[in-house]
């Protein structure tokens, strides 16, 4: 396909208050279908997807989508210009947004191949693979990292705002204008990914100090937000924010999402909707071969803190035993055990 080349600073990203985290196991298309019945505009991740496996594996499995799921950007991780380049060309075509590159992921596994966070000790690295990646696609580049990085084992620590001040910096030359900051370091060796998504502090204000630094790049903050005043008093001093944990625990909180942060007018929708439009999807997924464990798992929490939570998540985890042929009947009498007024509120 001949394409117009357009620097990478030029071409225009997706603009959003909010976005909801690339994670590995969770944000699968299953999963962003249904959080897209709770928020139109909230801006959408992939799980992070290796640039070998996109040009290896089963590329529709690992790159379909559904067009609703959209604005939805694709996370990649490699460290290897020519693949990573070879990736963006295979998923273009799919038609996503927006392409990140992974440069904040610490597993032991990440750090084998040496990308994730690892490359955050190689800002010019980083920068010619942002440029490599842009020159094979006319989509925006875009980058999510952490504010920094510790080994013992390597004796590295890249931990001071200055180093991150100079990574951007670096990255952004390459013409790279969207920044996702996970606001804490990752530390690369005696943590698990786990405990490196809450061991190490945040440090929210080295964010707003980047966005302060660098008003023409889109800043956009990530780690720990979980109430709507966190969210709102991120905003004043970034672009955008992004959740992860939050919406798995209690994703009804995006139900406000599209009228608080997006300008969106209509009602916010009811759980009944979401889950009139949620339940036939599923049965049709399971149908071609989805597993049913895992399309459950979006709305094992959708009542959370709710009168009836208890007994709707206990229907749910015994529909991992039903059958293929229990499971319709058992999805909508999991339904039945709510109250309807719960079913029918709107979030205000
Ligand atoms: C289960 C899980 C999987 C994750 N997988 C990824 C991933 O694929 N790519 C990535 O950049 N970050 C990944 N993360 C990190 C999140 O994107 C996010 O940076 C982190 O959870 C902090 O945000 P939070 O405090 O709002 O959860 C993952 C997090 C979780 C909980």
């Amino acid at each position: 396909m001949n394409r117009t080349y357009i620097p990478l600073s030029q071409r225009p990203h997706t603009l959003h208050r909010l976005s909801l985290a690339p994670m590995v196991d969770k944000s699968d298309r299953d999963w962003r279908w249904i959080m897209r019945r709770i928020t139109r505009h909230t801006l959408l991740y992939t799980e992070m997807i290796t640039a070998p496996a996109v040009i290896r594996g089963d590329r529709k499995k690992l790159l379909g989508f559904d067009d609703s799921e959209k604005p939805l950007v694709l996370q990649l991780g490699w460290d290897e210009p020519g693949d990573l380049a070879e990736a963006c060309r295979i998923a273009e075509d799919f038609g996503y947004d927006e392409i990140n590159l992974n440069c904040g992921c610490p597993s032991d596994k990440v750090q084998q191949h040496d990308f994730g966070a690892c490359l955050m000790a190689r800002p010019s690295h980083v920068a010619e693979l942002v440029e490599s990646m842009a020159s094979a696609t006319s989509l925006p580049i875009t980058v999510k990292n952490r504010i920094g990085i510790r080994s013992r084992k390597n004796g590295l620590s890249l931990e001071t705002y200055e180093h991150l001040h100079q990574f951007v910096g670096t990255v952004a030359e390459a013409g790279c204008r969207k920044f996702t900051i996970h606001a804490r370091i990752a530390i690369l060796e005696g943590l698990s990914p786990r405990e490196n998504r809450d061991v190490p502090p945040l440090r929210p204000e080295d964010v707003y100090r980047l966005k302060a630094d660098f008003p023409e790049l889109f800043i956009e903050i990530n780690g720990g937000y979980r109430t709507r005043s966190d969210i709102d008093a991120a905003l004043v001093q970034a672009d955008a924010v992004m959740l992860g944990r939050l919406a798995l625990d209690d994703p009804w909180i995006l139900s406000l999402a599209d009228r608080l942060w997006f300008a969106e007018t209509s009602p916010a929708p009811t759980r009944r909707e979401v889950l009139e439009a949620s339940i036939p999807y599923m049965i049709r997924r399971a149908e071609q071969g989805a597993s049913r464990g895992l399309l459950i798992q979006p709305l094992m929490n959708l009542f959370a803190g709710q009168k009836g939570a208890k007994a709707w998540k206990r229907a749910m985890t015994e529909l991992h035993g039903a059958g293929s042929e229990g499971f319709t009947g058992a999805l909508w009498a999991a339904v039945d055990l709510l109250d309807d007024e719960l079913l029918d509120r709107r979030s205000e």
